[in-house]
């Protein structure tokens, strides 16, 4: 069982609103990083003695612990680097009216994923509950293993940790966040809306 990282070359150049290329080259190895200890982690479990587990110490027991840090890592930056774009995408009504149904309005939920963003030391991310029917904007937190909402679905992942976004923007996060959300590639997203629950067939 071996991942490889994808290629997001395809957001160079501009292609990434408000996102320089030594930033996004940086959150590249960054994320490259995250599947090489994905794969490391998956080839040491494959042969790791299960005799002992140990919840203070075991090796088997320290690598379930990491696995979630790493899988993570790497499933929510291809999220995150599918959904950025130049702003040149809107969102569907089939999007905008579940977004609607979920927030008050396009623009209460706005608000709140800056407000979201603004508060992560970590990930905001758009998820869909099938037992509310709804989107929520689930802040995750540490390493991106603590806080995710359990059984939900991620339609949209930002990420608000500072090496996301530090060498354009040093402290100023609120002009990053502003950009990755008005930047937003729609057509990812729309796609994704439109595969959930009783809203997928609605127009
Ligand atoms: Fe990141």
């Amino acid at each position: 069982m071996s991942r490889e990282p994808k290629s997001f070359d395809n957001l160079l150049g501009g292609n990434a609103k408000g996102l320089s290329d030594l930033q996004l080259k940086a959150h590249f190895t960054l994320y490259q990083g995250y599947v090489k200890k994905l794969n490391e982690i998956w080839e040491q479990l494959g042969k790791a003695d299960r005799s002992a587990p140990n919840y203070s110490y075991n090796a088997y027991s320290e690598l379930k612990r990491r696995e979630p840090v790493a899988f993570n890592g790497t499933v929510l930056h291809e999220l995150y680097f599918e959904n950025i774009g130049n702003g040149s995408t809107q969102p569907s009504a089939q999007s905008k009216k579940l977004i609607e149904a979920s927030f008050g309005s396009f623009d209460a939920w706005l608000a709140d994923a800056k407000a979201s963003l603004l508060s992560a030391h970590g990930w905001t991310v758009l998820v869909y509950d099938y037992q509310e029917q709804k989107l929520f904007n689930n802040l995750v937190r540490t390493e991106h293993d603590v806080g995710l909402f359990a059984n939900t679905h991620i339609m949209v992942a930002i990420d608000a940790w500072e090496h996301a976004y530090f060498a354009d923007y040093q402290t100023k996060k609120a002009d990053y966040v502003a950009n990755v959300l008005s930047g937003l590639n729609w057509d990812v997203i729309n796609a994704r809306l439109a595969q959930i629950g009783p809203h997928a067939q609605q127009g």
